[in-house]
């Protein structure tokens, strides 16, 4: 009754959390001060639940649209990034989708549910990326579609302007910037929207991840044509109605996300100082590291309660790659102390 290929996937895996201290997901720690989550809860209080959504979320767009310096009917918007993505793997030319090695796993899952092949580009060595090997492959490979997170998960880095322009000039399908780590990176590719560029964007990471809210930024017409398989009412009252309210406050979450990126550069230079640890750039909120092995050292900081993630494969890019996110002052201390110990 279920498709084969459909068969002999593994479902997306949440690893238990429960007591832990939680460095997996590249959530914020900081949580909402008391006098917004009042507020938040007093402007909840008064959605109308007895009614379906606001299907077209006009008013939530032209807030974004604002913020983003684009029109209202450039915004389109997903529960979650995951959601925008996936409309954008329906909805996009057949032919493959071009992805760098390794990247966020998603591009690769959701292409196989919709039977889309995926072509995979990979990284050098230091995760940098070739702008001449993946347009090479791009043609060779007839990709109608091309997803760039910037900066990279789970290597963190990003990749020169230069090397995204040259793709989206050369490149002959539509290319999606995924900037889901933007609030803690130095630059933005907001000048590149339109034409065959669309950039994708989540509250997730900033401070919001419960709430499953993403937008995607593009030209008019292809927003239009996204839309039409966009599920009716895809945003919940209780989403837009936060969102509407967090866009107003947005001040503090940006507030939050500088004290991550300070925590980054304390957690980059402490780190690098420990012996028989290789820490890669960053401009996420989080840190990708290599230890001898990273089996070990992930299962002894289970033990003293700190939960990250382990992305070894053995002799893939990833080997005995370890990533942690950026946690609150204290929980980093706990995993560089857990970490000068396990080694
Ligand atoms: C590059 C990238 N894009 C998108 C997402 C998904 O974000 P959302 O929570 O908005 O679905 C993630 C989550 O880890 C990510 O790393």
């Amino acid at each position: 009754m279920i498709r084969n290929d459909i068969k002999t996937l593994a479902a997306y895996h949440v690893q238990d959390a429960d007591g832990l201290i939680k460095l997996d997901a590249m959530e914020n720690p900081y949580p909402l001060p008391d006098a917004l989550r009042k507020a938040w809860a007093e402007m909840l209080s008064r959605c109308n639940i007895n009614r379906y959504p606001d299907a077209d979320m006009l008013e939530l767009r032209r807030n974004i649209a604002e913020r983003e310096g684009v029109e209202a009917e450039q915004v389109i918007i997903g529960n979650g990034s995951d959601e925008l993505i996936q409309m954008l793997l329906m909805a996009v030319d057949q032919g493959a989708c071009a992805v760098p090695k390794p990247t966020f796993v998603m591009y690769e899952t959701i292409a196989r549910w919709l039977k889309r092949p995926v072509a995979e580009v990979p990284l050098k060595a230091d995760f940098s990326l070739d702008a001449n090997s993946f347009l090479q492959v791009c043609a060779r490979e007839k990709a109608s579609l091309a997803l760039l997170a910037c900066p990279n998960n789970p290597s963190g880095n990003m990749w020169p302007e230069e090397t995204i322009r040259q793709i989206a000039e050369n490149f002959r399908g539509l290319l999606i910037i995924d900037e889901a780590y933007a609030p803690f990176a130095n630059h933005t590719h907001n000048s590149m929207v339109g034409g065959n560029v669309m950039l994708l964007r989540t509250f997730s990471k900033l401070g919001m991840a419960g709430l499953r809210f993403g937008y995607a930024l593009g030209d008019a017409n292809l927003i239009t044509d996204l839309n039409k398989v966009r599920l009716p009412y895809n945003i919940n009252s209780l989403t837009q109605v936060s969102a509407r309210f967090f866009l107003d406050h947005y001040d503090v979450f940006e507030e939050q996300a500088q004290k991550i990126r300070q925590e980054r550069g304390r957690m980059t230079a402490a780190l690098m100082a420990v012996e028989n640890i290789e820490v890669f750039p960053s401009q996420a909120n989080f840190l990708l590291l290599r230890v001898a092995d990273a089996d070990a050292i992930f299962n002894g900081l289970v033990k003293v309660g700190i939960l990250i993630k382990n992305l070894h494969i053995k002799g893939s890019l990833l080997d005995n790659c370890l990533r942690i996110t950026i946690g609150l002052p204290e929980e980093n201390n706990r995993l560089l102390n857990a970490l000068k110990e396990l080694l």
